[in-house]
């Protein structure tokens, strides 16, 4: 999540009113701790969607609870709930249409919480997710330099860009442009050495300009203030993309549990998405799971419980990373009003309902099937097969391993592993 304070606080006195701990404490009272709804007994009986819209926090999944009703809605994601052992204590439920072919999670969020739901979901017994298509919807910060305000965000590439060394800036050496720098590395512009294997996730190009398609077709909200809003950042060259209405663009998305503001760290998160995905990926929205969740979502790929080929990763922007020229960081996460936080929510409803409804209208045809990617897809490991088209290669082992000396893929060594 990313969403300006202005709206937060609004926010956050809705959730006084309508705490959902306090309401699930109440519900524990009453029935005691939570348990296991039914028992999976065979495959027969697992949910197998055909699309799970995966949102981080509340206002994220009430736009699509609010819209039940509306006409051209997909439907009811409240008819069929789901109590996933593994899920967040805020939101332990999986939410479905009747017949199953939607659901509907909400992680929690940041990265630690992303990676925990996403992993119980694809390990639960109650699903067969095989090939389901995974719609990660959320909103986010956006980068003035490629969109604005409410624009929608499809992605290929998802970078975690604060898994770095870091001095804080007044301590760092006198010539270096950041305090950030890759880990096992001397300097900010180097490529780093030590690779964790989460620093950077491709996903399925094909299936993403499908989702572009679709998504095009919708007419996206704004609003008066984020119309009003975007005209400052009309003073630099650089910031011109700031300064359009909101539309649907293809760019990529940086993973940050720090919530950051202004220019310095952006084009410091800039640069380094540019240095790992060797100069494929353009960051131009942040947010504080993704990386997490496709984490998750790749371990579950290694042993064919879902398929890594049918994820997209779509984000709606609530407001700007950095200020515009002449005012302050502060301002920019604490004090203005920019207006994006409405159509950031209304236009993940509006661009991700044709998505949807894209996916389930093609599914004999073309989505059962499944899209083959054309492009790389996995993470920086090469995982799932196939040779990354950023980073060392797949024989890069991490943690000084050269799995090509052993004569494995890490995707083996891995299979090896589960089966001992
Ligand atoms: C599996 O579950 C279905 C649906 O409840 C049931 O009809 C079927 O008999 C079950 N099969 C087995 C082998 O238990
Ligand atoms: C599902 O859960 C929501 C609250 O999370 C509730 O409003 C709805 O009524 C539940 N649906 C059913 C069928 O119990
Ligand atoms: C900073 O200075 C050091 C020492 O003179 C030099 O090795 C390094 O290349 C410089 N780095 C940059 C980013 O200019
Ligand atoms: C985050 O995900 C992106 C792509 O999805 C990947 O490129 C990046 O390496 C990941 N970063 C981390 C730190 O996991
Ligand atoms: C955007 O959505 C809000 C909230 O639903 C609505 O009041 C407003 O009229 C919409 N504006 C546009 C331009 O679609
Ligand atoms: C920038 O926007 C402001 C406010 O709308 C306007 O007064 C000004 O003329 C614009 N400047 C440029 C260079 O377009
Ligand atoms: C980003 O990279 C550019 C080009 O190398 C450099 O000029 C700039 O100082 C870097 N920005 C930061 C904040 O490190
Ligand atoms: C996708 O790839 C598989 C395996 O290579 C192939 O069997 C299948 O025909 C391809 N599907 C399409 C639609 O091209
Ligand atoms: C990416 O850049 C790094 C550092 O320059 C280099 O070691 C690696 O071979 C490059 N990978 C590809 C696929 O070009």
């Amino acid at each position: 999540m990313r969403f300006s304070t202005v709206f937060g606080a609004l926010a956050s006195a809705a959730l006084v009113t309508a705490s959902p701990v306090s309401d699930l404490a109440k519900k524990h009272e009453v029935h005691g701790p939570p348990t296991v709804h039914h028992q999976v007994k065979n495959a027969s009986e697992k949910i197998a969607p055909k699309v799970f819209i995966i949102s981080m926090f509340s206002y994220e999944a009430a736009i699509w609870y609010d819209n039940a009703e509306t006409e051209g809605s997909i439907g009811n994601l409240l008819e069929k709930n789901i109590t996933v052992p593994g899920f967040s204590m805020l939101f332990p439920d999986a939410h479905c249409l009747a017949d199953g072919s939607v659901c509907q999670l909400t992680t929690g969020e940041s990265e630690i919480n992303a990676a925990s739901t996403i992993s119980a979901l694809m390990y639960s017994p109650y699903f067969d997710l095989t090939k389901t298509y995974f719609m990660i919807a959320g909103i986010a910060g956006i980068n003035p330099k490629h969109g604005t305000l409410a624009d929608v965000a499809i992605s290929k590439y998802a970078v975690q860009v604060a898994l770095q060394y870091e001095f804080d800036a007044r301590e760092m050496p006198e010539n270096w442009t950041t305090g950030y720098f890759p880990q096992g590395s001397y300097a900010p512009d180097e490529y780093p050495t030590s690779l964790y294997g989460t620093e950077v996730f491709e996903l399925n190009e094909v299936l993403r300009d499908m989702a572009v398609g679709f998504a095009s077709t919708a007419t996206l909200n704004d609003s008066a203030t984020a119309i009003t809003y975007r005209a400052n950042y009309n003073t630099s060259t650089l910031y011109t993309a700031a300064t359009q209405k909101p539309s649907i663009i293809t760019c990529d998305v940086a993973t940050s549990d720090v919530y950051f503001s202004g220019a310095l760290l952006g084009d410091a998160f800039e640069n380094y998405t540019t240095l790992v995905t060797n100069g494929s990926a353009t960051y131009c929205m942040t947010a504080q799971e993704d990386n997490a969740s496709l984490e998750a979502m790749l371990r579950a790929a290694i042993v064919g419980l879902v398929d890594f080929s049918r994820i997209i990763l779509m984000r709606t922007a609530s407001d700007f990373d950095r200020p515009y020229p002449g005012d302050s960081v502060a301002n920019n996460l604490l004090y203005n009003d920019v207006g994006g936080s409405t159509p950031a929510f209304e236009n993940i409803y509006l661009a991700g309902t044709p998505i949807v409804k894209g996916i389930l209208d093609g599914w004999d045809c073309t989505f059962a099937a499944g899209i083959n990617a054309t492009n790389y897809i996995g993470d920086v490991f090469g995982t799932l097969g196939g040779q990354p088209d950023f980073g060392p290669g797949s024989s890069y082992g991490g943690e000084g391993v050269v799995l090509s000396q052993v004569g494995l893929s890490r995707r083996d060594l891995y299979k090896k592993v589960m089966k001992n």
